[in-house]
């Protein structure tokens, strides 16, 4: 596990601090801060979603002092393929950078894996050097 990584405000009053880990997490934290994202998750089966984190390979959190502001969940067979599966930041943070901070944490500690993901972010993703591709096929959820 890698230390915390702190960055500097990104805006007056606060800095960001991203850890790695389970440690500070509960369902019900996770709960509330998909619902106000919001992200359509399963919220109202904390066990399974539970069992999401718990399965993961990488859940990074970005905190502001004590308070939970970002999440992002991946899965990874460590060696070819690592899969971003959730991305979340607290509506009253949304816009600071945090978005991007996490998705660059998760490159950072997914080096030598190709990086998939799933969404219409197509803004923070070009910014943080993804690239949109035509060849990928899903099953619709
Ligand atoms: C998507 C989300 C995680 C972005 O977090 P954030 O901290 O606001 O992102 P950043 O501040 O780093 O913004 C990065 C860029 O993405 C863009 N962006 C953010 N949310 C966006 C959205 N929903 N649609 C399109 N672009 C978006 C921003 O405009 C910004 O681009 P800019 O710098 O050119 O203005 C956050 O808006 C969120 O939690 N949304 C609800 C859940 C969600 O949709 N998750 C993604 C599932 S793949």
């Amino acid at each position: 596990m890698k230390p915390p990584t702190t960055v500097r405000a990104l805006r007056p009053g606060g800095e960001i601090e991203i850890r790695e880990g389970l440690a500070g997490l509960t369902a019900g934290r996770i709960t509330v801060l998909y619902r106000r994202a919001p992200l359509l998750r399963p919220v109202s089966d904390p066990k399974k979603l539970w069992a999401m984190f718990e399965r993961s390979s990488l859940v990074l959190t970005a905190w502001r002092g004590r308070h939970l502001v970002g999440i992002a969940r991946v899965l990874s067979d460590g060696e070819l393929y690592s899969i971003l599966v959730d991305l979340a930041v607290e509506p009253d943070m949304q816009g600071h950078g945090i978005g991007k901070l996490l998705v660059r944490s998760v490159l950072d500690r997914c080096q030598g894996t190709d990086l998939l993901l799933r969404g219409s972010i197509g803004a923070l993703f070009a910014h943080v050097g993804l690239q949109s591709v035509t060849d990928a096929w899903v099953v619709p959820g």
